[in-house]
């Protein structure tokens, strides 16, 4: 992170901040003077703010929205993210045998959620003169067959190709849009992939192994992996995967 970067004063909104990598980038914000406002169902004890939101249920979407543009209004400092990393692996277990209302609560949240929330931070900061991120939290399962996945891996491909049009249509002076795949990292999410039965999750034992070799990435060096992403003249609406980073042009290698 530049010194360029770690100046000023930044507005950062964090989804998913009660737990894993949310509550790492909170904690890693680089900014020292930041208004660090967390989103998430339980509190979560680092953020300077919290909004209580249960993402998966669409009624409250708007209430999010109206939090992002009051926000805006009162903000005059140079930094405006949005870090979208509230999402659910639940329920595990193949198509037509998990529980329904656990499966509708997936879709809404991992599928739908990031859509329309990234929706209401557009419209809320498109007209503002601060640099503004949008980041969403992807996975490796957007491209891989996971059995057992299904609506978690379609839809992390759902906000995948969401950043790339919505990328495309900020261009290069807009809201920075990124897709960001984190790798295999030691959180909630993935205590509750090794508790799974094999009939849920066949490939079980991956995951089961990479914790026993001691191969899941800490959460805060991740986090701070993603924040240093940020401000690299990535295309926007690049799909980035930390594990497999691009080549970045800059001015003077360009
Ligand atoms: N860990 C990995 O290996 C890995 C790999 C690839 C991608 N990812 C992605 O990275 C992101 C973060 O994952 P993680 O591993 O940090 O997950 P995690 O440890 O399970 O934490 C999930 C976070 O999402 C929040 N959340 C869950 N359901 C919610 C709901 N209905 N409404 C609001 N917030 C909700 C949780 O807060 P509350 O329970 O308090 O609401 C928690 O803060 C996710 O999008 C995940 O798909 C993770």
């Amino acid at each position: 992170m530049s010194d360029a970067m770690t100046r000023g004063t930044a507005l950062i909104w964090v989804s998913g901040a009660s737990g894993g990598i949310g509550r790492a980038l909170v904690a890693t914000v680089p900014w020292a003077r930041a208004r660090v406002i967390g989103i998430s169902r339980r509190q979560d004890s680092v953020s300077t703010e919290h909004i209580e939101a249960d993402l998966s249920d669409p009624e409250q979407w708007p209430r999010v929205g109206a939090a992002f543009r009051e926000a805006v209004t009162r903000f005059s400092g140079d930094r405006i993210v949005f870090v979208q990393a509230a999402g659910t692996i639940q329920p595990i277990g193949f198509v037509g045998n998990v529980e329904t209302r656990a499966y509708q609560e997936n879709v809404l949240l991992n599928s739908a959620a990031p859509q329309v929330l990234g929706h209401l931070f557009i419209e809320a900061v498109q007209d503002v003169a601060a640099t503004r991120h949008l980041v969403m939290l992807t996975s490796g399962a957007a491209k891989s067959i996971y059995p057992g996945w299904a609506t978690y891996g379609a839809a992390k491909a759902g906000v995948d190709q969401w950043v790339r049009d919505t990328g495309a249509e900020q261009g290069p002076d807009g809201v920075q849009v990124l897709a960001v795949a984190p790798g295999t990292v030691n959180t909630e999410m993935q205590t509750q992939l090794r508790a799974t039965t094999p009939e849920e999750f066949p490939m079980r034992q991956k995951f089961i192994d990479l914790h026993r070799d001691g191969k899941l990435s800490d959460p805060n060096d991740v986090a701070r992996k993603i924040w240093d992403l940020l401000d690299e003249p990535y295309d926007n609406g690049s799909v980035l995967d930390l594990r497999n980073l691009p080549e970045v042009r800059t001015p003077a290698s360009a």
